[in-house]
């Protein structure tokens, strides 16, 4: 009989994780504990933007036309607990408000949810991004809650995908980490995951905390290197270089990588912000800060190059801000995606507003959930709306739209023609050629 899948959490990673388990061939049964996200998932819509995503739900959902029928949901934890072999869990850890460390009460909740229900054996999958040791402790949970004993095992999978590429990065993963206590647990799991390990993902067999560690671990990193190159992109502005040309050139190096390199307002979104901190209370709680002081320096680079970019703002408009009109291109965290959480984009253009700039801004994807957290900004229905009269246009996401826009056509509708390019994304040349004055971070002013 193959597994029976179930996914606890339908929001942004748990929706993506039920939709490809369904495609691996699974039947899946999602559940999350807000009646009206289950009622849009059953109808194949999904509440934010993801390519792909809705696609894949119609291949899918029970009752769509055409679909494989695998993939059902529901707000009922019986019904999952008598349902499923395995059980990923896949709800949020948001930062804690005014803390560093994050919030563990939607998994906690879970897994107080679901435990009792388990009269047979089964294997709950951690998937959420958790401080090291929480897997310990929840299994401990799950052993004195769930009828069945010690037949309710945990086993710890940590997720990797990114906002954008969801699908493609759940179906065919860089790897799959799994942190277990026994054989049981990993064979079930190699046979969840047999589709992308035949397919060459490397399968890495690991105990709990060390999984745990792997996924902060990997979002340091990531933050580390954008950091490292904004903090380039900060000399090389003192000394007259070049940060893109830098970062070619040290890319090339197979040991560095060209990827993760892109200077320019740094890094934002619902993970690498929140989870570089929540690491440093955990190391702190753990006695080994001072391992992770580093850390900090880099949640300050990142934090320092909103600034900058509202300083360069303010001196291409003449040294204030009052009475002048300024064009943000871009609203969400990153392209492909309508997350505006810690946006840097939305936090430059807060900040301008607030010295008393009028701001206009335009996303491709990210205007309503833009709207619902900075209500006060202006809007405007296209990139050309955007920028019309504008004294500065401020390129703050870097949307393949944005990359494609024709800088003549745009030169005749503002004030002045002076664009800040915060991504290091466009052609310097083709805005130049047309009458621009183009000004990067961490690039000569030409
Ligand atoms: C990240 C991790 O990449 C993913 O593996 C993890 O599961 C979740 O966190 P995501 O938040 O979707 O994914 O975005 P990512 O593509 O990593 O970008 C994060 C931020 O870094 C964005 O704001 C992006 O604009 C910025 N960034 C990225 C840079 O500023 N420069 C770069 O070179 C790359």
């Amino acid at each position: 009989m193959p597994l029976k899948l179930t996914v606890i959490g339908t929001g942004y990673l748990g929706a993506t994780h039920a939709a490809a388990m369904a495609e691996l061939g699974f039947e899946v049964l999602g559940l999350d504990i807000e009646p009206a996200k289950i009622e849009m998932l059953a109808q194949g819509r999904v509440p934010m933007y993801e390519p792909g995503l809705e696609d894949l739900l119609a291949r899918h959902v029970d009752g769509i036309e055409g679909s494989s029928g695998r993939l059902r949901f529901t707000t009922s934890w019986q019904e999952v607990a008598e349902f499923g072999d395995v059980h990923f869990v896949c709800v949020n850890t948001p930062q804690k408000h005014g803390e560093y460390a994050c919030d563990m009460s939607y998994v906690e909740s879970a897994f107080a949810m679901l435990a009792p229900h388990l009269t047979r054996p089964a294997l709950v999958v951690g998937k959420s991004t958790v401080p090291v040791g929480s897997a310990e402790r929840l299994a401990r949970t799950l052993r004195e809650l769930a009828p069945a004993g010690d037949g309710a095992e945990l086993a710890w999978n940590p997720e990797f995908l990114r906002e954008g590429f969801a699908v493609q990065d759940t179906l065919h993963p860089d790897r799959i980490v799994v942190g277990v206590t026994s054989e049981r647990a990993e064979a079930l799991l190699r046979e969840v995951y047999a589709g992308p390990v035949a397919e060459g993902t490397p399968f890495v067999v690991a105990d709990y905390p060390t999984a745990e560690l792997v996924k902060t671990a990997a979002n340091a990193f990531l933050a580390t290197k954008i950091s490292f190159i904004n903090a380039m992109a900060e000399v090389s502005e003192a000394a007259g270089g070049d940060v893109a040309k830098l970062a070619e050139a040290i890319g090339y190096d197979e040991r560095i990588g060209a990827k993760f390199l892109r200077a320019g307002i740094g890094f934002g979104g619902g993970c690498l912000p929140k989870d570089i901190r929540a690491f440093m209370a955990r190391a702190g709680e753990l006695g080994a800060d001072q391992a992770l002081t580093f850390l900090r320096e880099v949640d300050s680079i990142n934090m320092r190059r909103r600034g900058h970019m509202v300083e360069l703002a303010r001196e291409a408009v003449g040294g204030g801000f009052l009475g002048r009109r300024i064009a943000v291109l871009g609203a969400a965290f990153k392209p492909d995606s309508d997350d505006v959480r810690d946006s840097p984009a939305l936090n430059v253009a807060g900040q301008i507003q607030l010295q008393g700039g009028q701001v206009t801004v335009y996303d491709p994807k990210g205007m309503d959930n833009a709207r619902r957290l900075f209500p006060t900004l202006g809007y405007a229905p296209t990139a050309l709306d955007a920028v019309r009269g504008a004294d500065a246009v401020l390129h703050l996401t870097e949307w393949r739209e944005f990359r494609e826009l024709d800088p003549a056509a745009l030169g005749d509708v503002v004030r002045q023609r002076c664009v800040l390019d915060g991504r290091n994304a466009l052609d310097p040349a083709l805005w130049r050629k047309a009458g621009w004055t183009y000004r990067a971070m961490g690039r000569p002013h030409a």
